[in-house]
């Protein structure tokens, strides 16, 4: 989807530390209405602690996080989640002797079960393959389908905004182009997102633009298709 400039999330001067380590030096990244942005960095470098900043997880000792223009920088996780944001974590972490129905609900914990289907409707249209298996308990099915599972339980709270965490993390090859067609897919049927990896050529394929991030400092940011074409990026910063 062509985002239309209007910042969904916006980090602005954000430092976060543990104890006295200072993880996030002066970090600033936008995330416009309906674009997909990926932020991209090796092991350590912040990517995680990032989204963690962004939910609210961990607070940042100085600097910003807006959502839609709110300053939701003191709220607690739950009114983020209040105001669109959601989140695919790492791992997927679903529920595994819950069953895919089980799943979608917990993805709407905030809401009254009975109003549900107009979220079940749009998930099960975005993905008809959970429909076909709404039985099945989630731990019993295939990495690529759980991770169908973990979008559709992020899409069941109506997120504005969704964060995903090394979505690719754990997928055969063929799986990980799979799954970034599936992403685009949510991200074309209207959902701002920030997508975290470390495979820089499949993410910056699908995305609108990217971030890379280096012991905490943004490095190189611009658009995805630019980035694709840097050097500099995989030598210096991925590794690869
Ligand atoms: N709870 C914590 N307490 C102390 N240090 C932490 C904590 N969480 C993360 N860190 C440190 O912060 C740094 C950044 O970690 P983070 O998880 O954000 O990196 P990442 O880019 O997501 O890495 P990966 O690709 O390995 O997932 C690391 O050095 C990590 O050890
Ligand atoms: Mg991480």
């Amino acid at each position: 989807m062509s985002a239309n400039g209007t910042p969904m999330l916006e980090l602005e001067g954000i430092n976060t530390y543990y104890g006295q380590i200072h993880i996030l030096q002066d970090e600033n990244i936008v995330v416009n209405e309906g674009e997909l942005v990926c932020l991209l960095g090796g092991n350590a470098s912040g990517k995680s602690t990032t989204l963690k900043t962004i939910l609210g997880l961990v607070r940042p000792r100085t600097g910003t996080v807006r959502l839609a223009g709110e300053d939701v920088t003191q709220l607690p996780t739950a009114h983020r989640i209040k105001r669109g944001l959601a989140i695919v974590p790492e791992n997927r972490r679903l529920f595994g002797p819950m069953t895919v129905l089980e799943n979608l609900e917990m993805g709407a914990y905030l809401r009254p079960k009975a109003d549900l289907k107009a979220e079940f409707e749009r998930v099960y249209e975005l993905f008809p393959l959970l429909y076909e298996r709404r039985t099945q308990l989630a731990g019993t099915m295939s990495g690529g389908e759980q991770q169908m599972v973990a979008m559709g339980r992020a899409l069941m709270s109506q997120p504005k905004m969704l964060l995903m965490d090394e979505p690719s993390m754990g997928l055969a090859p063929i799986l990980v182009e799979k799954s970034f067609e599936i992403i685009k897919h949510v991200n074309e049927s209207g959902v701002g997102m920030l997508v975290v990896e470390q495979n820089a050529n499949v993410s910056l394929s699908i995305a609108d633009r990217g971030y890379v991030l280096s012991t905490g400092r943004v490095v190189l940011e611009g658009k995805a298709a630019d980035l694709l074409q840097n050097e500099e990026l995989r030598k210096a910063y991925l590794g690869r």
